[in-house]
């Protein structure tokens, strides 16, 4: 898919699945700031990337380090046409563990990290009048809740409803926003018990990922995920937005959004008497399926 011209800000592209999106968006033309918190990882991602790469070491989450990305893409190649707000980290631990500081950390990075990027990309693709492309990075953890992730799943739910506030406000800009569910073997999850030594053994044998993985749990490489961070950022995904999109491994899907399931009416209204005596809801299923039994 052809992105010539366009100009694209990917947030923590100094590995993982930030540095698949910078390396795919460049191989399909487009020109990427990359960003990382560390220097030398942010110059070691140009250098792989090329020429049609800058690069900016910067914290997301504060405003300041917004603009710099903005004003980076703006200073090196004059334009801003598609953000990645992918930086991201984890501080698991169990709720009556959970520190401030684990909570604060991972609604920086994430969730004010997405808000303050995608605000000052807004501010300038809407200036440019030639619509625009922003692609906020979701997780299964936000979609459906995880076991020790209350920091990280409350963010990650709070970026999909951003996604769809965002698509409302920024349709008439012709600016589309979604957000992308991945799933990749990355630092991050290696880290999954029923994932791990999959991962290290498909790493040291060179061996493909079984299909089981591939298909079922929808878990490949970081280069899995890429297809749909290019179509997402082409001109060919136009009018597709306000969208949870899920990929990985051999798996595309679309996630359905919260919508009321089973609806009762009474005149008058509800006595917690009356809820007790009509209370005939199936209740909805929550977390993250555990992984089916390998083969
Ligand atoms: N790997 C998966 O299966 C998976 C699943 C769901 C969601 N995600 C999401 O995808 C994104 C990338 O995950 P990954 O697996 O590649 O993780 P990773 O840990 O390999 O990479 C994350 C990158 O973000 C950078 N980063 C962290 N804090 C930053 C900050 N404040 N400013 C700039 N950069 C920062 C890190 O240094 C790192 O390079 C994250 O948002 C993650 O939550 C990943």
């Amino acid at each position: 898919m052809d992105l010539s011209g366009k100009v694209a800000i990917v947030t923590g592209s100094g590995r993982g699945l930030g540095l698949a999106y910078a390396e795919a968006l460049a191989a399909s033309g487009a020109s990427v700031v990359v960003n990382d918190v560390d220097q030398a990882v942010v110059d070691a991602a140009v250098a792989r990337i090329g020429a049609n790469a800058v690069g900016v070491a910067a914290s997301v989450g504060d405003t300041e380090s917004a603009d710099k990305l903005v004003a980076a893409a703006v200073e090196a190649f004059g334009r801003l046409d598609v953000l990645i707000t992918n930086a991201g980290i984890l501080r698991d631990r169990v709720l009556w563990k959970m520190t401030d500081d684990d909570f604060d950390a991972v609604v920086k990075v994430h969730l004010r990290g997405t808000f303050t990027c995608a605000r000052a990309a807004a501010v300038r693709m809407r200036e440019q009048g030639a619509g625009g492309r922003i692609i906020l990075i979701g997780s299964p953890a936000g979609q459906r809740g995880n076991f020790g992730q209350t920091n990280y799943a409350a963010a990650k739910a709070g970026i999909a409803a951003m996604a769809r506030t965002w698509a409302l406000e920024l349709a008439r800009s012709e600016i589309t926003v979604n957000a992308v569910v991945p799933i990749a073997a990355t630092e991050m999850t290696r880290t999954i018990p029923a994932f791990g030594p999959v991962i290290e053994e498909a790493e040291r044998t060179g061996a493909p990922y079984p299909a089981w993985l591939r298909h079922d749990e929808g878990l490949g490489t970081v280069e899995d995920v890429t297809g749909l961070i290019t179509f997402l950022a082409s001109d060919a995904s136009k009018g597709i937005t306000g969208q949870a999109i899920g990929i990985g491994g051999d798996k595309l899907s679309l996630w359905s959004h919260p919508a009321e399931k089973s609806v009762l009416h009474q005149d008058g209204g509800w006595s917690a008497e009356a809820i007790a005596a009509a209370w005939d809801f199936t209740p909805e299923t929550y977390g993250i399926p555990a992984p089916k039994a390998q083969p």
